[in-house]
């Protein structure tokens, strides 16, 4: 199909951009005690965050993770043994994904379905989760309906969500960016520039908590998220890592920064204001 007639957010949009991208090799889980990049630090912070956020049990839980792309995140709740179910639109992506598991030795089961119709009854899940989904949806009750419903009484509902916002964290570091990119290859510029771009919402958590609210979810909270700088010469998701040797200096300087916002702060160091983070998060019980 000529990418050029894809529709913006369409399920073909994001098929497509799992085809093409060398990025969708990428694992973002990782056994070795120092994680090796930017990417793997992040999803590292985001597990042990969210294992603080579940409210019970807290291990060895039913888990679903929606839109879940290549697993990163059910990868660790899998390694520590959760109980893993991982759903997507994208046949591809949910191949990639078992690639990966089979290649890490990680046993999940692995569905095709739209995160509009889950194909699971009610009171399933002790934990269900998403990772950069929500905010793809124009309407989202209906998407946050069905995750609630299929969860577990007093299980745990977060989602991810990653909002059209340029005065993030990101902003002050974009010049660096900038720099990287002059001295990208011509093959990587033009690769990064023909991703196709997929619908992204810029509501706030607001909106979230409502519907999660409304759908039966109590203490529900939110909060910035992801307190650090994507460095690369594409800031695309799935960012395109740079050498070993420089992601190494990058996940030291990091580990510092996250060490002195552990000082400084009385929440957690992975926590940020909302207009600060790459993301937020909104999370609660089902009552
Ligand atoms: C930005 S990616 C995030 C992937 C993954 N959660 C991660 O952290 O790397 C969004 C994912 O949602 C999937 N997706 C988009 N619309 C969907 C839908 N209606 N139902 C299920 N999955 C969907 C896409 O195929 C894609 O894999």
């Amino acid at each position: 199909m000529n990418q050029k007639n894809l529709k913006k957010g369409s399920i073909e949009s994001f098929e497509s951009n799992w085809n093409n991208q060398k990025e969708t090799l990428y694992n973002h889980w990782t056994r070795d005690v120092v994680p090796n990049n930017q990417i793997q630090l992040a999803f590292r912070e985001h597990y042990r965050l969210f294992n603080k956020l579940i409210f019970e049990p807290k291990e060895y839980i039913k888990t679903l993770e929606v839109g879940c792309g290549r697993g990163s995140l059910s990868s660790y709740f899998a390694d520590n043994g959760s109980d893993c179910t991982l759903v997507d639109i994208s046949e591809n992506v949910i191949q990639v994904a078992k690639n990966i598991f089979k290649k890490c030795n990680l046993e999940a089961d692995f569905v095709v379905a739209d995160a509009k119709e889950l194909p699971f009854k009610k009171n399933e899940f002790d934990l269900v989760f998403s990772i950069g989904l929500l905010e793809h949806f124009e309407e989202i009750d209906s998407v946050i309906n069905d995750q609630i419903r299929v969860l577990k009484k007093g299980g745990t509902f977060i989602g991810y969500v990653v909002p059209e916002n340029l005065e993030n964290v990101q902003k002050d570091f974009e010049w660096i960016n900038q720099v990287l990119k002059a001295n990208a290859s011509q093959e990587e510029i033009v690769r990064t520039q023909n991703k196709i771009e997929v619908f992204r919402s810029d509501e706030n958590s607001e909106r979230y908590i409502k519907s999660c609210e409304k759908s039966g979810l109590i203490n529900v909270q939110s909060a910035g998220t992801y307190p650090l700088p994507m460095v690369s010469h594409s800031k695309d998701f799935p960012f395109t890592l740079m050498n070993p040797d420089s992601e190494t200096i990058l996940v030291e300087h990091f580990f510092k920064i996250l060490e002195e916002r552990e000082k400084k702060y009385n929440h957690d160091r992975w926590l940020c204001d909302e207009e600060y983070g790459q993301a937020f998060l909104v999370w609660g019980q089902k009552g």
